[in-house]
């Protein structure tokens, strides 16, 4: 091991003992926890695994390092709650977010309460209610009309609905931009291909003016505008403001404006009104730790009618003859149809209520501090970059890691996994490896994964 290195784990990682590769992941995870990670058939009961809240002192995960506040209590006992959070070190909210155990045992519970009867009146209707109760949630929460909200099954499911609502003609365009998951960019390649459709692309890398970099790709051809929220690929998250300033700019040209919200709710503060857009996208199986094959669409009031239905079926109706004539529904509900996996939205209501009781702006502050204490750990590493913005409101939970010359976000992704049972993920730019920072991760681990990336990429 080079001097450098050294001097980057003792300063970074403190009194946690200074070892080679092996050891950094063993602090945070056991070595049957790594081989478990392998072999999922192999994985220890959970509640053998040690609880990073019930820690004994001569653990070192469990000493202070440095200046390190103490635990909060709160989010020792959340993480106990939380089984992928202490099998492993968990930095792929972003990818796919873990759930509490009390979200997965109450779809267990309405999918076995449906299940006694799913014909009975007494059932179905209490299981009728699922759906206009999380509707009813989402919207208070990320700033909607109970009336403005669909729910979907994923982020893309919403993306698809926006992108297919228009009467494309050749030559229209869409604008979309350069850190887009395939999700906002394979239907816009599909369209391209059916209907002749031309996309543009916009730079959003941290610190491009948004507002310009839009008005540059504008045309008279242009209909829509669709980008993301909070990057997948480089962690920055559209302020607000800006964002509808260009609503208002988008609107005055009759553009529509879609924001894919993969990433925003439960990561950054999300306000569907205060950004402006006509339509945001998204998932409960991400940062709201919800079940997976959740999501929702939210669609302004004023542009259901204009918001097009290209997949429709029985309950998107609100009345209808078998004549030829039908009314659909007048909320953004018509977006939805056929029978649905209603214990899976109870569990996205359930894993919603469960962030509320920790509360969502706790969760946001908590976000945010492990982020500022990221940056400062990766500004002493030894080759490490953030690649990530690095200031309020433009960063987010999803930071990001330029590698060293020569070091791949694959290759170490594998590395990380296989052997130490971190998971992270490698993005777009082949030196980016992306950590997902939720409330529920510790300084430790910080310390723990930028440690072992250093040790690995020098
Ligand atoms: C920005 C973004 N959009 C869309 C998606 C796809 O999400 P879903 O699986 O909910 O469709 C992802 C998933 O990682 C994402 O990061």
């Amino acid at each position: 091991m080079n001097t450098s290195r050294r001097s980057f784990l003792r300063r970074s990682v403190g009194a946690l003992a200074l070892a080679p590769i092996v050891p950094v992941g063993r602090l945070a995870l056991d070595p049957g926890r790594v081989g478990a990670l392998r072999d999922p058939g192999a994985l220890p009961d959970p509640g053998a695994l040690p609880d990073p809240g019930t820690r004994s002192p001569a653990d070192p995960v469990s000493r202070p390092v440095g200046s390190r506040p103490p635990q909060e209590a709160w989010v020792a006992r959340a993480r106990a709650e939380i089984p992928a959070a202490t099998r492993s070190l968990y930095f792929q909210t972003g990818g796919i977010g873990p759930a509490s155990e009390a979200v997965i045992d109450h779809v267990q519970e309405r999918l076995a309460f449906q299940n006694r009867s799913p014909a009975e009146p007494r059932i179905s209707a209490e299981m009728a209610r699922i759906e206009p109760d999380l509707r009813a949630q989402l919207a208070r929460l990320f700033g909607a009309e109970t009336e403005e909200v669909a729910l979907t099954h994923s982020t893309s499911e919403g993306i698809s609905i926006i992108a297919w609502s228009v009467n494309w003609e050749p030559g229209d365009e869409v604008v979309i931009s350069n850190t887009e998951h395939p999700a906002n960019v394979i239907p816009w390649y599909v369209l391209r291909d059916r209907f002749g459709i031309v996309i543009r692309e916009i730079d959003l890398s941290p610190g491009t003016p948004l507002i310009d970099e839009v008005r540059g790709q504008l045309s008279d051809r242009t209909r829509m505008v669709s980008i993301s929220h909070v990057s997948r690929n480089n962690g920055r998250a559209l302020r607000a403001g800006e964002s509808a300033e260009l609503g208002d700019l988008l609107r005055s040209r009759g553009v529509r404006y879609h924001l894919d919200g993969a990433q925003g709710p439960g990561c950054v503060v999300t306000d569907f009104r205060a950004l402006g857009c006509d339509g945001y996208s998204t998932c409960g199986h991400k940062w709201l730790l919800g079940p997976k094959g959740t999501g929702a669409l939210f669609v302004r009031r004023e542009l259901l009618d204009d918001v097009r239905l290209s997949w429709a079926g029985s309950h998107s109706h609100a009345t209808m003859d078998y004549e030829g004539g039908y009314t659909l529904l007048p909320s953004a509900a018509r977006y939805e149809f056929g029978t649905r996996a209603l214990a899976d939205f109870a569990g996205f209501t359930r894993a919603v209520e469960w962030m509320e009781e920790i509360g969502l702006e706790r969760v946001e502050e908590r976000i945010q501090s492990l982020v500022d204490y990221a940056i400062e750990v990766v500004d002493a590493a030894e080759g490490l970059g953030v690649a990530s913005p690095r200031t309020r409101p433009d960063r987010s939970g999803v930071f990001v890691v330029r590698l060293p010359e020569g070091c791949d976000a694959t290759q170490l992704y594998g590395d990380l996994r296989e052997d130490e049972g971190i998971l992270g993920s490698p993005v777009r730019e082949e030196r980016d490896f992306r950590l997902s920072i939720h409330f529920f991760n510790t300084r430790e681990e910080i310390d723990a994964v930028v440690a072992s990336i250093a040790a690995r990429c020098n």
